[in-house]
């Protein structure tokens, strides 16, 4: 017997072996094997009292392959401006942009997320779908110099429009299908400048069906749809309206937007964008949302992203500057329920800490 209580043969071979005489009801009513799952026989620790053994039985294990990146676009060169909020994130150039990608890139990160800051702001949002607006810029210069790495773009308006909310507005109302036409544009100039996926993040009803049709109608019909389908309306996305500078500018998002209090209204959101011809599902945020992915995971048959948003990042690294956690256990640890609840891949801040992590 070692420290543990049981050493490698230390159990009681009985407890291995189904047992002749059929087991009680009570005995075998939350497990599938027909042994008593109950203390002395059944000793949970048996199992986890060495690095082997847990490596062995671990159900979920992170990879580089399920992170996606998001980074922030803007015009200029050279420019690497700092995201107070966001410690280690930054607005950047093209020329920086494409550094942090290709770093990206080299730890072995399949995709980024490109959101764009635009030069100018307006009602229509139409540095959204000017084909040379930041993000079409950016696109282009990723996809010539790091052909490998996966552009998935953020399709909305609120960093192009002068309101700074996610569709048109019609006095203070904002305009479902008047913002279609534009979010469909949108998206079809971003895979025109060679994005390999596009995601829109608008929370328009409809969206997904009208990005599918134009993108089809104009040949692309290989360009996937990440919907954001269950966006919650969440204070967590607080540090990345200052980094994208896409705060509203009169009221908030809670037209579009789901209410944190619903849950089965997230899965028809999902079967909505499913039968839109959306190819992943995101929920958003992750961690104060993992019932949902859970649930997404059980009733919807697509692959499904999860973005561990801004306000997720933002306090554990603030956590950590205090010197109140372990910024990195805490991080692999958030991630890892990320994964377990049921995302299979998640847009996050800490991709390149975190991959460096695994590569350690
Ligand atoms: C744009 C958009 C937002 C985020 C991603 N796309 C902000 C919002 O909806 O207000 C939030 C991402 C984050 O907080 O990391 N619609």
């Amino acid at each position: 017997m070692d420290e543990y209580g049981t050493g490698l043969n230390g159990g009681n071979p009985s407890s291995y072996v189904l047992s002749n005489t059929p087991p009680s009801k009570a005995d075998c009513s939350n497990h599938k094997i027909g042994v008593a799952m109950l203390f002395p026989d059944y000793r949970p620790r048996r199992l986890r009292q060495n690095d082997a053994f847990r490596r062995m039985i671990r159900e979920t294990k992170l990879s580089v392959d399920d992170f996606i990146l998001p980074l922030f676009a803007i015009n200029g060169k050279g420019v690497k401006n700092p995201i107070d909020s966001m410690p280690g994130h930054y607005q950047l150039s093209i020329d920086n942009l494409v550094k942090t990608s290709k770093k990206a890139y080299d730890l072995g990160i399949p995709a980024i997320m490109l959101f764009g800051l635009p030069e100018t702001k307006d009602p229509l949002a139409t540095s959204a779908y000017d084909k040379d607006g930041i993000v079409q810029k950016a696109t282009r210069t990723l996809k010539d110099k790091i052909p490998d790495l996966a552009v998935i773009t953020d399709v909305c308006l609120c960093q192009y429009t002068d309101h700074g909310h996610c569709g048109v507005v019609d006095g203070h109302i904002i305009d479902n299908d008047a913002s279609l036409d534009l979010l469909a544009r949108t998206a079809l100039s971003h895979a025109r400048a060679g994005a390999d996926m596009v995601a829109p993040s608008d929370m328009m009803d409809g969206r997904v069906a009208e990005i599918r049709n134009i993108l089809d109608e104009n040949d692309l019909s290989n360009v996937p749809i990440l919907s954001y389908a269950a966006k919650y309306c969440s204070a967590f996305y607080g540090p990345f309206r200052d980094a994208a500078h896409s705060a509203p500018k009169f009221g908030d998002r809670r037209t579009y937007q789901m209410d944190p209090a619903n849950a089965i209204e997230a899965i028809r959101e999902v079967t909505m964008d499913v039968e839109e011809g959306a190819d992943i599902i995101m929920v958003k945020p992750a961690l104060p949302y993992l019932d949902i992915i859970s649930r997404v995971r059980e009733e919807i048959d697509l692959p499904i992203a999860a973005y561990n948003v801004s306000g997720e990042y933002a306090m554990i690294k603030a956590a950590e500057k205090m010197g109140w956690v372990d910024g990195k256990k805490v991080m692999m640890e958030t991630l890892t329920a990320i994964k377990r609840a049921g995302a299979d891949m998640i847009l996050t801040y800490f991709a390149l800490e975190a991959a460096e992590a695994l590569r350690a």
